[in-house]
């Protein structure tokens, strides 16, 4: 089996800012606007404010995915022996790098535009040799076309300024026949009852002021819409619960969305106009999932896809 290099394996064509890759089926270029320097990385012209960028935003959303099950569930029944495989919004690889190790004779490549979580990303995957992290711009992914057999994005979609542009990269990029999934979020903090007037109040004005960074936290019934514009064949959709909190929260979870809440604090300082404003919503919200009464949701769409 023919393995690619980590970019962490490579630092003389690293520093370049073209680098080639090599897969089982030869080397392609890769233009990345990753760069490594003296064993760290660099990251250049990120395309857009990501509203969640911290530094515990890796171990975040590590913690947040059952890796082994996610793939086994979603991806296992796409992949063939020997694929060529792209995570697009990869985070901190949790996902790419599970997916590595059920699949040794596969080629996995994330994609992120955060150097910060492709670290952390290559860090954990040190031990797979067939794992590369690259750094880029989903809307402008920079692999030739017809590249991979399946294409992927979780929770990627509801972050872009324009999400139809990342959908139509990952067709491209996706050779005739390969498969797409797309899986994203819907009804994140909207959907809960009763309402609460004043809470309610909140995260529109909150929501109202990220959309301008366009998160879109109804995204997930869009994915059918974006898959179908970029001329795929949808083959499945689905819906299921993310998050379901019927009454009280329970300890972990409360401490989840606290976390979130805490990464979320800078932009929502800016929309909500004050760091006492950002910091009393969240109070707000907290208080919401701590009563005994309520009950808030979110679901999760995938569409898997055909070019
Ligand atoms: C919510 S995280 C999801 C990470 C991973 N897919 C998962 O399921 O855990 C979204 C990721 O998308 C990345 N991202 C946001 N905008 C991007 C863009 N334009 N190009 C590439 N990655 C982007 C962020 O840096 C972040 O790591």
């Amino acid at each position: 089996m023919t393995t690619g290099y980590a970019v962490a394996h490579l630092p003389c064509q690293a520093k370049q800012s073209n680098f080639r890759w090599r897969m089982n089926h030869g080397w392609i270029a890769v233009h990345s606007n990753l760069r490594l320097q003296g064993g760290s990385v660099m990251h250049t012209s990120p395309s857009h404010e990501y509203i969640m960028e911290d530094a515990r935003e890796a171990h975040r959303l590590a913690d947040k995915v059952d890796a082994p099950s996610w793939v086994r569930t979603y991806l296992a029944p796409l992949c063939g022996a020997g694929a060529r495989i792209l995570d697009v919004g990869c985070g901190p690889g949790t996902v790419a790098a599970g997916l590595a190790s059920s699949f040794t004779t596969s080629s996995v490549v994330g994609i992120d535009q955060s150097s910060r979580r492709l670290l952390v990303a290559k860090d954990a995957a040190l031990a797979l040799p067939n794992v590369d992290f690259v750094g880029g711009d989903a809307m402008a992914l920079p692999f030739p076309s017809n590249t991979f057999d399946v294409v992927y994005a979780r929770f990627l979609l509801e972050y872009l300024m324009q999400p139809q542009t990342a959908v139509n990269e990952m067709a491209r990029v996706c050779r005739p026949g390969g498969a797409i999934l797309l899986q994203d979020l819907d009804g994140q903090t909207i959907l809960h009852y009763p309402p609460d007037p004043e809470l309610d109040t909140q995260i529109n004005n909150a929501l109202a002021g990220l959309a301008q960074t366009r998160f879109d936290p109804l995204v997930g019934r869009k994915l059918f819409y974006f898959a179908s514009a970029a001329r795929l064949t949808v083959e499945k959709t689905d819906i299921e619960t993310y998050h379901l909190i019927a009454g009280r929260v329970a300890e972990r979870e409360r401490e989840q969305w606290e976390l979130k809440l805490d990464i979320a604090l800078p932009a929502l300082t800016r929309t909500l106009g004050s760091r006492s404003a950002a910091v009393g919503f969240k109070k707000q919200f907290l208080e919401y999932l701590d009563r005994d009464d309520t009950l808030s949701w979110s679901q999760i769409f995938t569409v898997i896809a055909r070019k």
